[in-house]
This record gives structure tokens, sequence and C-alpha cells, in this order.
């Protein structure tokens, strides 16, 4: 900051939609790793959907993915968007509260439509943009709402620099909606609004979706959360960023290299041959600014590493760069066509998925949300330190569970699946290779219910906090009456 921003009053910050939008992005993330642990119990025993049509795998799926990444990564990267934005310009939000609720409550109606949808059975198939022409048209016109929103910020910024955190979160928010306008464009067909076909046919069209999809993963999942990691790790960990000029480099490579990728979902497909090739050649490119990050973001540690033992809010931020460091060197393995001929359609890719999702996305969120939680209630402190270190534990053993059997259960049902007897014979009938999965889907389903054991917890902490006491307060009153 420079000296004379510094010496200038503190604006009114916009605080009330960030409070709003930390509650509801915890009710999320609670609401996407139940449906998660049904799902995951669902592998396991078939016969808890009941025989309901409103509550098979193929209905509830869509609802976990969209619930944890949009509902509750999407509602994370909105409040602390807005969070940032304001501290890092030193201004008020632009448009003020109004626009601010409007972006929120807005995003919160599409999530409410888009859910209500799937388990209705209204859904474009297509992965990750599900949600039919209605709820697409909706958040069209709150996304420009976001943008106007945080560019407008931006524009009218006191302090003369736009820190690096922006110009990550301002490409989230830009190529978002390009790739979800492209990737939606549809004809409507039915008035109710339920059927649409999409503008796209055959190997375009897939194309296209992946190309939605790899970039939903580098934008929506990498870059917003980058531009969390450099804000809110220096703030926690009271050091200026490792290498201002490497988070430059960073970003540029970064932005550049991953809208490239997206035919490494397409390998052995009617895609061209060449396609596919340019998708891992750039994937395997994209190890480099991603380690870059990682790089970054750990060093900011260099000389208060002991802060890791004091505040278990940073250990999640930091434990979460490790994980996106591991999961962006998996992406990349995974992503060379000889190693894809064996992960592909197993339960590695479930596996890598989580690896990220749960390990740097939820990391992140949640030493994000403890660093968050007492300054915007303006608590000295979050109720319970040693709750925080619970959480941590339970939720890390609950990934490592979940991962482990997703990469073992992964490589087993690709060897099988291509083991062949001498006279040239599958091995393995379909189904032999199912069975063979069963008790790592138990594993998985215990590392579920441990991560959302976890989150629970954090639930319990956050109420407590905001009703402001802690927990040290709280043990010693009883003493002090005796
Ligand atoms: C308690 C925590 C969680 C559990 C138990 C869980 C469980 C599951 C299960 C059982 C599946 C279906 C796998 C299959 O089709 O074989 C799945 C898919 C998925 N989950 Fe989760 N999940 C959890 C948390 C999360 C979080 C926090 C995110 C994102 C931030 C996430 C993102 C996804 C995605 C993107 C898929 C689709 C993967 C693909 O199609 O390759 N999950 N999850
Ligand atoms: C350098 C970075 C990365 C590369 C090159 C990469 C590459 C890949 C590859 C090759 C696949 C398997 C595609 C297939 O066989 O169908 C995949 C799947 C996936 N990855 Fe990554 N990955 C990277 C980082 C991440 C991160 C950080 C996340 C964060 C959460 C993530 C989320 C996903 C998801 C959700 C899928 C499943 C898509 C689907 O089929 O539904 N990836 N990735």
């Amino acid at each position: 900051m420079s000296s004379q921003a510094a010496a200038l009053p503190k604006p009114r910050y916009v605080e009330d939609v960030i409070r709003a939008a930390i509650v509801l992005c915890i009710f999320w993330g609670v609401a996407a790793f139940t449906v998660g642990v049904v799902i995951a119990a669902q592998l396991v025993w078939p016969q808890l959907s009941f025989d309901s049509e409103h509550l098979t795998f193929g209905r509830l799926r869509p609802l976990h993915t969209s619930a944890a990444i949009f509902a509750f990564g999407g509602t994370a990267l909105i409040g602390t968007a807005f969070h940032v934005v304001q501290r890092t310009c030193r201004a008020r939000l632009f448009g003020g509260a109004p626009l601010g609720w409007f972006v929120l409550l807005g995003y919160q109606f599409f999530i409410v439509i888009a859910a209500t949808g799937y388990l209705l059975g209204i859904t474009q198939s297509k992965e990750y943009a599900e949600p039919e022409w209605y709820a697409d048209l909706w958040l069209t016109i709150v996304w420009v709402a976001y943008l106007v929103a945080y560019l407008g910020t931006v524009l009218k910024r006191e302090e003369p620099h736009i820190y690096v955190a922006n110009w990550f979160y301002l490409a989230f928010i830009i190529t978002i909606a390009m790739l979800h306008i492209v990737n939606n464009l549809a004809i409507p067909v039915s008035i109710t609004g339920s059927k649409s076909y999409s503008a796209w046919a055959g190997v375009q069209d897939a194309m296209i979706q992946w190309w939605y999809g790899h970039n939903a993963v580098g934008f929506f999942l990498t870059a917003a959360f980058l531009g969390m990691m450099y804000y809110y790790i220096p703030k926690a960990a009271n050091r200026p960023i490792y290498s201002y000029r490497l988070s430059i480099v960073h970003f540029w490579s970064l932005v550049f290299l991953y809208i490239w990728a997206g035919p490494h979902h397409l390998h052995y497909t009617s895609l061209p041959d060449w396609a596919q090739t340019l998708g891992m050649v750039f994937s395997v490119m994209l190890w480099m600014p991603s380690w870059g990050g990682m790089i970054n973001g750990l060093m900011t540690l260099s000389g208060a590493w002991e802060k890791l033992r004091t505040d278990p809010g940073l250990r999640f931020s930091v434990t979460a760069v490790g994980f996106y460091g591991m999961a962006t060197f998996e992406g990349p393995v995974m992503s060379i066509k000889a190693v894809n001929s064996l992960s592909h359609y197993t339960d590695w890719t479930i596996g890598h998925v989580h690896s990220g999702a749960l390990g740097w996305v939820a990391f992140i969120v949640f030493g994000t949300l403890y660093y968050l939680v007492p300054r915007m209630w303006n608590r000295p402190a979050m109720w319970s330190t040693r709750l925080i270190g619970w959480h941590y534990w339970i939720a890390t053993i609950g990934i490592v569970l979940y991962i482990t059997a997703m990469w073992v259960s992964g490589i087993m049902q690709g060897l099988m699946w291509r083991a062949y007897d001498e006279l040239g014979f599958l091995q393995y009938s379909f189904v032999e290779t199912v069975a063979a999965m069963k008790p790592f889907y138990m594993i998985r389903l215990l590392g579920g219910v441990f991560f959302l054991s976890g989150a629970l917890i954090m639930v319990y902490n956050v109420w407590r906090t905001v009703r402001g006491q802690s927990e040290a307060a709280a043990t010693l009153r009883p003493a002090i009456a005796a």
C-alpha cells in the first residue's frame, strides 16, 4: 500500500453481503458434502435410492457436483472477491450494497432453480453445465452484474497498484462468462423450459463442452482460488508474497496455457488426433506455471513456518497449496495419452478430482473462512483454536482415505479391463470389476464421513464465534464462579 493511501481514512466497505456469503457458503458446503456421502453410499448399496426416480444416483450426482463447485465454491468466491477487491483497492464496492446483494442473492436463486431442475430430471446433459436455458440466461445476467461490481471497484480504486489477487479474480469472472455463453448456446423447444437443443453437434459439441469443462477447472476451481491464496496467505502469515514477479509470470502463463488443454478429456475419441496431442502438450506444459504458483504460496511462509503450529487456520491454507501441487502434477501425468488409456473412465479420475476438490478447493476455503469469520464479526479470534485443529486432522484423514482408495480401485479397474487370457479373451467380466471395487467404495465412504464430520465441527465453531465468546472464557467462567 502506498504511503499516501495509508494516510487516507478507511472507506465504508460493504460487509453485510460478505457476512451473508460466508453463512451461505458454509450451508452449501455441508449440503454438498452430505450429498457426496449419500452418493458414495449409493455406490456401495444401490438400494439407497429407495426406488425413487428423484433419488437415483444419476440425479443426485449432478446435484453433488453443482452444490460443491458452484454453490459452495462459487459463493465463497463471490464473498471473498468482494472482500479482496474492496481492501486491495481501498474503495467501497461499486454499486454499493444493492449491487452486491443482487449478485449474491441472484446467484443463490440460480443455484436453487438449477438444483430443483436436476431432481425433476431437467438437464441438458453437459457435465458441469447441466442447467437448462432458463437458468443459464438468469446466470448470465447475474454474472454481468458481478463483473460490473468487480471491475467498477477496480476502476474507482484509491490505491494506484492493482494487486495480483485481482488479476486472478478478474480472469475467473471474464473467462467463465465467455465459457458459459458459448457452451450453453441452445434453442429452447418447450415453453416450460425443460428442453432445448444445443447449437453445437457431434464432435464440435464434445470439443466445446470440454473446452468449457476443463476451463471450469482452470478458471473456476483454480484461478479464482489462487486469487484467494494470493490475498489470504500473506495476510494470515503477516508476510509479503514470496515473489511478486513470479506471481505475474504465474498469472500470464497459467491463463495462456489452460485455455488449450481441454482436449485431454477426449483422448481416443473421434476428435482429430492432432487436437488430442495439442491438448496433451499444453497440459504437460501447465505443470510449470502451476508449480510456480505453488512455490510462491509455500515460500511466503519462509521465516514464518512456526505460525503453522499456532494457527491451524493457516495450516489449512498451506496444506491446500500442497494438494494443489499434487493435483497439478497428477493432472499432466494423466493427460499423457498412454497414461490416460489406463486412467480414463476409472476411479483414478475421481481420486484426482477429489485431491483437487477436497485438498485444494475446500481446504483453501476453510483456511480463508477461519481468517475471515472473526474479522467480519469483530471478534478477537475464532471461538476455539482446538476445534480448528480437530477439523484439520479429521478432514485430512478423510481426504487421504478418499483419494488412496480411489487410486487403488481406479488402477485395479483399468488393469482388469485390459487383462487378456492366453487365448485373447477378456480375463474379467465387467461385473467382476465392479465387485472388486466394493471394498474401496466403503473406504471412500468412510473418508467422506470424516470430511463431513470435520465440516460440522467448523459449523459449531463458527456459530459460537458469531455468538461472541471464546472457548477459554467459557471454560474459565465456572471456575471463577466456583
Ligand atoms: C464429503 C465429501 C465428498 C464426497 C463423499 C464426495 C463423493 C463423490 C462421489 C461418490 C462422486 C461420484 C463418483 C463417481 O461417479 O464414481 C463424486 C463426484 C464428484 N465430486 Fe465429490 N465428494 C465430496 C466432496 C466434493 C467437493 C468438495 C467437490 C468440489 C469442490 C467435489 C466435486 C466432485 C466432482 C467434480 C465430481 C465429478 C467427478 C468426475 O466426473 O470425474 N466433491 N463425489
Ligand atoms: C495442471 C493442472 C491439471 C491438469 C493438466 C489436469 C488434467 C486432467 C486430466 C488429464 C483429467 C482426466 C480426463 C479424462 O480422462 O477424462 C482430469 C480430470 C479432472 N480434473 Fe484435472 N488436471 C489438472 C488440475 C486439476 C485441479 C487443480 C483440479 C481441481 C479441483 C482438477 C479437477 C478435475 C476434474 C473435476 C476432472 C474430471 C472431469 C470429468 O471428467 O468430469 N484438475 N484432469
